[in-house]
């Protein structure tokens, strides 16, 4: 949710944090701020809105401090202010936070009752708060922290900058991820080891509940308990910690546009293609004995999974529950010990979709993350992990990830099937031939771009859009809708088709756009008779299909967007090319923020 940077150098510190914070500015970017030691006195520099107005005031007021820490912002408790930016410090202690302290309204009370007078509305100064206290007690700031953190109830990330102490920063993770990254005589500290990649490439990952004591000379870590513990320095491969927009006016598009490459990239991790098979790595469960699949997620992700449903019954016949894991976590449904649970991330750290994972964990169930950071907290504690190969997505809007779950969740579907015997060996065959035509016909769909540019044009002034689809196309028309909101701030829904006339038939008016996803298939004939229910209340038809949906659509009022025929199963990813492209050349239109839409952020780590 929030990003958060420390590091102890070797020379002035304050370009690198703010460096570093524009890697993390995916994570939020409501307001952000630097603390570091001046002269060893602590100072704060905070500034509201994004990182660029920080930057301006640091370039009116630089730090030349070698130690600093930074945050950039998505705010859950207080208003994106300067007031509520972090850090929050006190005279003797600054830190900066992601997540959220549950217990905050207890402990401020208590500390008011002290005569502790607050700054801001944030949970965060509470934790600065008591670690002052404890710091004017004339405890360490070792033993301050360690004494501050059994106090907290919540998911959070934490780091601390002490007053006078120019070799040391602290650092603290339940619930949500922090990375420690190991230079030459100088440490780091982020939120994920994308925020590192220009420094180091050599990172550890504190485990839940830990906690670290960092020095120029390195790191000692503590678990929930106090003891010291070792966790595992990885050397990450540099490209992946690299990304930038490439000839991209926005990393959005540039995501729209890697689809094909990275598509082909996951099928290639899970089939075989000169034996025409998937080759899925093996699963802590037995295809032939399962009988049901919950699958759980927020989102896009949430729709991925809605696609797969289709899959899993279609191709394994094995039954599916889908939810959205906010409501999985606390409906307390019985889950079979011996059955499945499917959990799908890009980020692997929001935290309904983990607690989802923990709760059917403690069910008893097998649990298979399909994720695309593989050093994620959901990645870690999963029975099995299914890699989604789209590379770090940076938009704030799910691409790539969201069609690389697609790939991942055919391959898994077609792979259960085959193993539970529901499919031939020719019918894998066919399906896995089908499926390594999607970077083809994902490329040819790109092609639609100055169309749909076109057509942006008209559904920029649209103050709502309608989204219908049946079968894999629902869950499709949702995700459409769901893009187009998030950054266009358009106002849109998405329907199963066959719904229209329970209800949402009564917006139609000749002001509603309605984009149709409609593959020529064999219930395209029930879709055209919605299509003439919108277009006999003056309803603007936009629709996406093939050539022979486009002749077969009867129906006056209708604009075209018209894909290459191709197998039913990778329609769900050819198809969402169109709708990511209406979503982005609407948002550019209207001139929005497209990689950091208003009040979104990409890792949703607080529920
Ligand atoms: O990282 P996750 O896939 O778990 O994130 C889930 C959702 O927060 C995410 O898909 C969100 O809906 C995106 N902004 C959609 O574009």
């Amino acid at each position: 949710m929030c990003g958060i940077v420390g590091i102890l150098g070797k020379g002035p510190v304050a370009d690198k944090v703010i460096e570093a914070l524009h890697r993390l500015e995916y994570r939020g970017y409501d307001s952000s701020g630097i603390a570091s030691l001046e002269a060893g006195r602590l100072e704060v520099c905070r500034a509201e809105g994004k990182l660029r107005h920080l930057e301006a005031k640091l370039d009116r007021h630089p730090l030349h401090g070698d130690i600093a820490i930074g945050h950039t912002r998505w705010a859950t408790h207080g208003k994106p202010t300067e007031r509520n930016a972090h850090p929050h410090a006190t005279r003797r202690v600054a830190v900066v936070h992601n997540g959220i302290i549950e217990n905050f309204r207890e402990l401020k009370l208590e500390l008011e009752a002290l005569g502790v007078s607050f700054q801001s509305e944030t949970d965060t100064e509470v934790v600065a708060q008591l670690v002052d206290r404890a710091l004017l007690e004339g405890k360490s700031p070792v033993d301050a922290v360690a004494s501050v953190l059994p106090r907290l109830r919540g998911a959070f990330a934490l780091a601390f900058l002490f007053d006078g102490q120019d070799d040391l920063l602290i650092a603290a993770r339940r619930g949500s991820p922090l990375a420690i990254g190991y230079g030459d005589g100088e440490m780091f500290l982020g939120s994920d080891a994308i925020a590192l990649g220009a420094f180091t490439n050599r990172i550890a990952y504190l485990d839940e509940g830990d906690w670290a004591v960092l020095t120029r000379e390195g790191v000692v870590m503590h678990d929930e308990h106090g003891a010291i513990v070792q966790r595992p320095v990885q050397t990450v491969p540099a490209g992946a910690l690299l990304v930038d927009r490439g000839n991209h006016r926005h990393f959005m598009a540039k995501e729209i546009y890697e689809q094909p490459e990275v598509i082909g990239h996951t099928f290639g991790h899970y089939i075989d293609l000169e034996n025409e098979t998937m080759a899925l790595p093996d699963l802590p469960f037995d295809p032939r004995t399962v009988k049901s699949i919950s699958i759980t997620a927020c989102g896009t992700a949430f729709y991925a999974g809605a696609v797969a449903e289709y899959w899993f019954e279609r191709f394994a016949r094995i039954p599916v529950s889908l939810d959205i894991a906010s409501e999985f976590r606390y409906r307390e449904t019985p889950l079979d010990p011996d059955g499945v649970t499917i959990v799908i991330s890009q980020s692997g750290e929001t935290a309904d979709t983990l607690a989802s994972l923990r709760y059917a964990k403690e069910c008893g169930q097998k649990v298979v993350a399909v994720v695309n950071v593989p050093t994620s907290t959901i990645a870690r504690e999963a029975d099995a992990v299914l890699m989604t190969l789209a590379g770090p997505e940076i938009g704030v809007a799910s691409t790539k990830a969201f069609t690389c779950q697609l790939a991942t969740l055919a391959c898994l579907a077609v792979s259960l099937g085959r193993t539970n015997e529901h499919l031939s060996r020719e019918d894998e065959r066919r399906l896995v031939r089908a499926l390594m035509e999607t970077p083809r016909l994902m490329t040819e769909a790109l092609k639609l771009a100055p169309e749909i540019e076109l057509l942006a044009r008209t559904l920029a002034k649209a103050r709502d859009v309608l989204y219908l689809g049946r079968g894999t196309a629902y869950p499709l028309a949702m995700e459409g809708a769901l893009k187009l909101k998030e950054i266009s701030y358009i106002h849109a829904e998405g329907y199963a088709a066959g719904e229209l006339k329970h209800g949402p038939i009564a917006l139609i008016d000749e002001t509603m756009p309605v984009v149709v996803i409609a593959p020529f298939d064999r219930i395209f004939e029930k879709t055209v008779s919605n299509m003439e229910e919108v277009a006999a209340r003056g309803g603007r038809i936009i629709l996406v299909t093939d050539p022979k949906g486009a002749e077969a659509a009867p129906v006056d009022a209708v604009q075209k967007l018209i894909l290459p025929e191709m197998p039913a199963t990778i329609g769900p990813m050819v198809y969402s090319i169109p709708a990511q492209l209406i979503a982005y050349h609407t948002a550019v239109i209207m001139g929005t923020d497209v990689d950091q839409p208003r009040n979104l952020a990409k890792s949703v780590t607080v529920e």
